[in-house]
């Protein structure tokens, strides 16, 4: 079918480098000849009818900018058959023929819905916990990275002025993409992800003792999100150690902050993508990075993807925070 008016939404966690999408999005359906209309609030929008019209200025000055013009948000109701249809009816007033869909893959399995009955979606991998199993990369996991190293190494000058151990939480929901790519970076004694199994004793308090031997009087312990309770494993490692230790949670400080030049770039592409297959009449698909190259896969093979964690990362930041 050929598509006429493309929508776009931004679903689920916000994550820097949604609005260089949008942006894209608009542009290329615009130099297209499309009409592209803006969808606000995630898939509630698509539920009450929020739609905005779009034009080359209404995404002006915004691909530097952290968070999504569009707003976004969760949605029960979406998930509803009543959500679903009066979200199809929202598309049939709207004169809407097809939506990018960018967001994570909770916000896939609704584009999936919306495809099966009869409104071509694509899918873009908008999240900062990189957990999207089909791409290697998903928008907004540079600048989130970014962000944590920046307040991470925060951390360690006060954790070096006192002579410190520094335990901190880095989102990522159930995946340690984050933690592990943030640990690395900042060269922690200790990396904890819910991926590997730990021995607090085996892998962080003798950890802490070995580099203690030559030298080493302060400590910084990633621990991704998945594991959690920092307050309760800095208390654990000041009573086994005799180190004095606090915990910070990171939260949402990662999640905002103007996106890094990988972000807008990758965002450019993937918008780029999502239209041009939309205006090859081409839905159920999702955008996805693929050796370092923008590919696209069917909506429902991506879904069924898995993704681990990096175990050679893992390995190397062990080996090499000695
Ligand atoms: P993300 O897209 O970042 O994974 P969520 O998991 O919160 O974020 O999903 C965003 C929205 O996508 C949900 O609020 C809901 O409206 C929709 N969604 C999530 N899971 C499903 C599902 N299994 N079926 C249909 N829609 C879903
Ligand atoms: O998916 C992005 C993310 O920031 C996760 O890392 C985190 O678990 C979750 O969203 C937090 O969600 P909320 O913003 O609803 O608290």
């Amino acid at each position: 079918m050929k598509v006429k008016t493309i929508g776009v939404l931004t679903s689920g966690g916000d994550a820097p480098g949604m609005n260089a999408a949008v942006r894209s999005v608009v542009r290329t359906s615009i130099a297209k000849g499309l009409n592209v209309v803006g969808i606000k609030r995630g898939y509630n929008g698509l539920i009450s009818g929020e739609v905005v019209p779009m034009d080359l200025r209404s995404v002006s000055d915004i691909i530097h900018r952290g968070g999504t013009i569009l707003y976004t948000a969760r949605s029960p109701e979406f998930k509803t058959e009543e959500g679903m249809q009066k979200a199809i009816s929202t598309c049939k007033d709207s004169g809407i023929d097809g939506i990018v869909v960018i967001g994570g893959d909770g916000s896939y399995r609704g584009a999936r819905d919306l495809s099966l009955r009869g409104i071509p979606c694509v899918g873009i991998p908008g999240t900062i916990d990189n957990d999207i199993a089909c791409s290697e990369y998903t928008i907004g996991f540079d600048t989130a990275m970014n962000t944590a190293v920046e307040m991470v190494d925060r951390l360690r000058d006060t954790a070096q002025s006192h002579e410190r151990c520094t335990v901190v939480e880095v989102m990522g929901r159930n995946a340690g993409h984050l933690a592990l790519h943030t640990g690395i970076a900042v060269g922690a004694t200790a990396i904890i992800v819910s991926e590997v199994a730990y021995d607090i004793e085996r892998d962080v308090v003798a950890r802490m003792r070995r580099t203690q031997l030559s030298g080493k009087k302060h400590f910084i312990i990633v621990v991704s999100e998945g594991v959690g309770h920092v307050d309760q494993m800095a208390k654990q490692i000041e009573l086994l150690t005799g180190i004095e230790s606090r915990a910070t949670v990171l939260g949402h400080v990662q999640r905002g902050g103007s996106p890094s030049v990988r972000d807008r770039v990758i965002a450019s592409q993937m918008g780029h993508k999502a239209v041009d297959l939309l205006a090859g009449g081409i839905g159920n698909r999702v955008v996805a990075m693929k050796d370092s190259h923008i590919v696209d896969y069917d909506i429902y093979e991506g879904l069924s993807m898995q993704k681990g964690l990096d175990i050679e990362l893992y390995k190397i930041a062990h080996e090499i925070s000695i």
